[in-house]
């Protein structure tokens, strides 16, 4: 199969400027506003399909943005790749920090992109990795080297918690069969670290709102007299943390499934330099719960934190005010075999519980998921495996990463199948920042992989 290369070599550009048009078209699904793209990129990616020689191509409808399904059965005693990927995007803002029009894509060189990176807002996160599976298909099926059965399952909700995908799911069962899940939507360690993600964190996430006196109040008539809702939210806020950076809820770690020493040592080996981490942040010093490292806080440990905190005066000069009023929005990554609607439930108990008099305290949940492992020794695994070495000429690392995607877990309940995870971003990518870009090197690479994955499962399983 060594034409992969000769076949990238020479359809470079095309896949370049494909992959740059899709860019173009804004497919934000958190905000309304942008409606008819998110549904115009569904359509551009079914056509994109069936340009890769899928069969049958379909915009299937749900209550919300459709899903984009394909497939290419050659022989139903073959194995059946299932690829998943989204084409929906974050929203772009601030849009002042970008250097470029998040949907002007253009490809400038970076300190660790020789050959340029694709900067547009979705690049990495996730149209570009998912489109890397789109031309992988083009590949096979051109040069008639498709070894096993493909479907294709592209989202439109995936950055607002894959509500219609889990509507999907469980009514299609058997359109959805496969014998082993494909995503692109996560990253590696760097580009001459191959690794291949085998776990992701779950997610709580909840809105909680303070309430004290019924109006805005002058700050010196009542203030020290009556509730500040900000003061008593930021105080609650505090406590959720201890002294050593554990999280106070009770029964918040029953669940977290404890690594042995081996385990441990094991992801340790894994290349990483805190030099390096704090220089690309600009931090003096790393922070988090006492008696992990860096790798382990952000992937093996769950977590809580603000995203966003606001009440009271926030205009230009001073307003002397007691706000009536005071929010905050807070995430909960968590970790395998953590329920997170049990989760949920404790933040909300021990969170109203710790409000003092005087304030009124609601919880309001948004969407979660459950956290995923995946075996290193499954076939599923070892293919991929297989795969980076024949492209990288190394073995990948197994990794567990930090972000979430929640749907995974959903997957293996309804479709019993076990998701492999073969990302090619990298974490300074800058996915849901400003400035969000994906390696053309990478992007290539990605290519260049995926088929190997194809002839290396389909190998394993028939024996
Ligand atoms: N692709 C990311 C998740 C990701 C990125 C996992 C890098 C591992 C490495 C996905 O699009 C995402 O952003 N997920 C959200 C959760 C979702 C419910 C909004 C996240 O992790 O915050
Ligand atoms: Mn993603
Ligand atoms: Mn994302």
């Amino acid at each position: 199969m060594n034409t992969i290369k000769s076949y990238i070599d020479a359809n470079k550009n095309r896949f370049l400027s494909e992959l740059v048009e899709l860019l173009k078209i804004p497919s934000i699904s958190a905000d309304s506003a942008y409606k008819e793209d998110v549904l115009k990129t569904a359509e551009a990616i079914k056509e994109s399909l069936h340009k890769a020689g899928c069969d049958h191509v379909e915009i299937c409808e749900t209550p919300g943005y459709p899903i984009v399904f394909g497939e290419k059965i050659i022989d139903e005693n073959l194995p059946t790749v299932l690829v998943y990927g989204h084409y929906d995007v974050q929203p772009p803002d601030p849009l002042d920090l970008w250097d470029s029009p998040p949907f002007e894509p253009v490809i400038k060189p970076t300190d660790i992109h020789p050959e340029g990176a694709i900067f547009a807002r979705g690049s990495c996160d996730d149209k570009g990795q998912m489109y890397m599976h789109v031309k992988a298909m083009e590949y096979m099926t051109e040069t008639g080297q498709l070894p096993c059965n493909v479907k294709f399952m592209i989202e439109g909700e995936e950055e607002v918690g894959s509500e219609s995908l889990a509507w999907f799911v469980p009514r299609n069962k058997e359109k959805l069969a496969n014998d082993v899940i494909l995503i692109s939507d996560t990253g590696m360690i760097a580009n001459d670290i191959p690794s291949i993600t085998t776990g992701l964190r779950g997610l709580s996430y909840v809105e909680v709102e303070v309430t004290g006196p019924n109006r805005d109040l002058h700050s010196g008539l009542y203030g020290g007299a009556v509730a500040n809702p900000i003061n008593v939210l930021t105080k609650m806020i505090a406590s959720l943390h201890d002294e050593n950076n554990h999280i106070t809820i009770p029964g918040f770690y029953d669940k977290v499934e404890v690594l042995s020493k081996e385990e441990r040592a094991e992801m340790a080996k894994a290349p990483f330099s805190l030099e390096a981490y704090k220089d690309a942040l600009d931090i003096e010093a790393v922070y988090g719960e006492e008696g992990y490292t860096t790798n382990e806080r952000n992937s093996i440990r769950p977590t809580l934190d603000v995203n966003g905190i606001w009440g009271g005066y926030i205009g230009e000069g001073a307003k002397t005010v007691i706000a009536s009023k005071a929010y905050a929005k807070i995430s909960m990554r968590l970790v395998p075999n953590q329920d997170w609607e049990e989760i949920t439930q404790l933040f909300q108990t021990h969170f109203e519980s710790i409000a003092p008099k005087g304030v009124r305290v609601k919880v309001n949940p948004h969407h979660g998921g459950q956290g995923y492992v995946t075996p290193i020794d499954s076939i599923g695994y070892q293919a991929a495996s297989k795969a980076y070495e024949e492209t990288f000429g190394k073995v990948p690392i197994p990794q567990r990463s930090g972000g979430s995607i929640p749907i995974v877990s959903l997957f293996e309940q309804e479709l019993e199948s076990k998701t492999i995870l073969m990302g090619f971003g990298l974490n300074s990518d800058a996915i849901h920042s400003p400035n969000e870009h994906f390696g053309v090197w990478n992007y290539l690479k990605g290519i260049e992989t995926i088929p190997w994955f194809y002839k290396h499962f389909t190998e394993l399983k028939s024996k």
